[in-house]
C-alpha cells in the first residue's frame, strides 16, 4: 500500500499514520520528521531547513526531493509506505510520479483530512509530542496521565518550536497557497478519497480504513 495523507498542519497527518502502520505494517514517512531529527542532529540539511521552518514556510523542493528519494530506497519501503507532510507542492508531486515511475509503480490513495482552521489553531496550540518515542498528546484533548511525561515509555513531552499561533498562522496561509493545489492535482488522477478530520481520532481511522478498502 503506498499512501499519501494530505491536509492542513495539524488536521491530524501524523495521529492517523502512527495508526496505519499498525494496520499496513508500513512505515511512515514524516518529512517533518526528518527535517526535526536533522535540526536536531545539526547536519547541514538540518541547518538550512531551520530557517524555513521556524517561519512556518516549506523547506525548497530539491531539498525535500532529496531526502525522498534516499528514504525509498531503505529495505522497510518494499511493502509501502504512507507519507505524511509529503509531497507540499504541485513540483513535489511530479517529481514522487517520476520516482515511481521509475520503480514502475503508482501511489494507491491519497487522503485528504478536512480539519476548519480554527480547530487547527487549537490542536497544535497544545499538541505535545514525546522526544523518545514520538507519540502525541494534547494538553486538553488527549492529555497524558502525567504531566509533560509519555504514557507509552516514560518519555519527555516536548512542544514543537513552530507551534505558536503566529507560525500556526503563516503555516495555514502556506498551505492554502502551496499545498491545497495538490487536492485538484489528485481529483485528476482519480486517487483522492476525503475524509472528515474532526471527530475524535478512532473513527477518523474508520472512515480512511473504509475509504482504502477498495484499494487492497
Ligand atoms: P510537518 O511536521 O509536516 O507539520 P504540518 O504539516 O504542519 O503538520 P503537523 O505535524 O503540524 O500536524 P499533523 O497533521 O501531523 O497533526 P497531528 O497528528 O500532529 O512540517 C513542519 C515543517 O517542516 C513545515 O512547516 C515545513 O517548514 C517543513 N516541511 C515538512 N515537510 C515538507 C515538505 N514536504 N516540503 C517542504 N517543507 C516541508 O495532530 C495535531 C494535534 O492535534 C496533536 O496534539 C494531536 O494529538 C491532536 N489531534 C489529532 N487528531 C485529533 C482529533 N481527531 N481530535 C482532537 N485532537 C486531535
Amino acid at each position: 500500500m503506498k499512501l499519501v495523507l494530505v491536509g492542513p498542519p495539524g488536521s491530524g497527518k501524523g495521529t492517523q499514520a502512527k495508526m496505519l502502520i499498525e494496520q499496513y505494517q508500513i512505515p511512515q514517512i514524516s518529512t517533518g520528521d526528518i527535517l526535526r531529527q536533522a535540526v536536531k542532529d545539526g547536519t547541514p540539511l538540518g541547518k538550512e531547513a531551520k530557517t524555513y521552518m521556524d517561519q512556518g514556510a516549506l523547506v525548497p523542493d530539491a531539498l525535500i526531493i532529496n531526502l525522498i528519494k534516499e528514504r525509498m530506497k531503505a529495505p522497510d519501503c518494499k511493502a509501502g509506505y504512507i507519507f505524511d507532510g509529503f509531497p507540499r507542492t504541485i513540483a513535489q508531486a511530479e517529481a514522487l510520479e517520476k520516482l515511481l515511475q521509475g520503480l514502475a509503480t503508482k501511489l494507491d490513495a491519497v487522503i485528504s483530512i478536512e480539519v476548519p482552521e480554527d480547530e487547527v489553531v487549537k490542536r497544535l496550540s497544545g499538541r505535545r509530542t514525546c522526544k523518545s518515542c514520538g507519540a502525541l498528546f494534547h494538553v486538553l484533548y488527549t492529555p497524558p496521565a502525567k504531566q509533560g511525561i509519555c504514557d507509552k515509555c516514560g518519555g519527555e513531552l516536548f512542544q514543537r518550536d513552530d507551534d505558536n499561533e503566529a507560525t500556526i498562522r503563516q503555516r495555514l496561509a502556506v498551505y492554502r497557497t502551496q499545498t491545497a493545489p495538490l487536492i485538484a492535482y489528485y481529483t485528476k488522477q482519480h486517487v483522492l478519497k476525503v475524509v472528515p478530520g474532526t471527530g475524535e481520532p478512532q473513527d477518523i481511522f474508520t472512515a480512511i480504513c473504509r475509504a482504502l478498502k477498495n484499494e487492497e
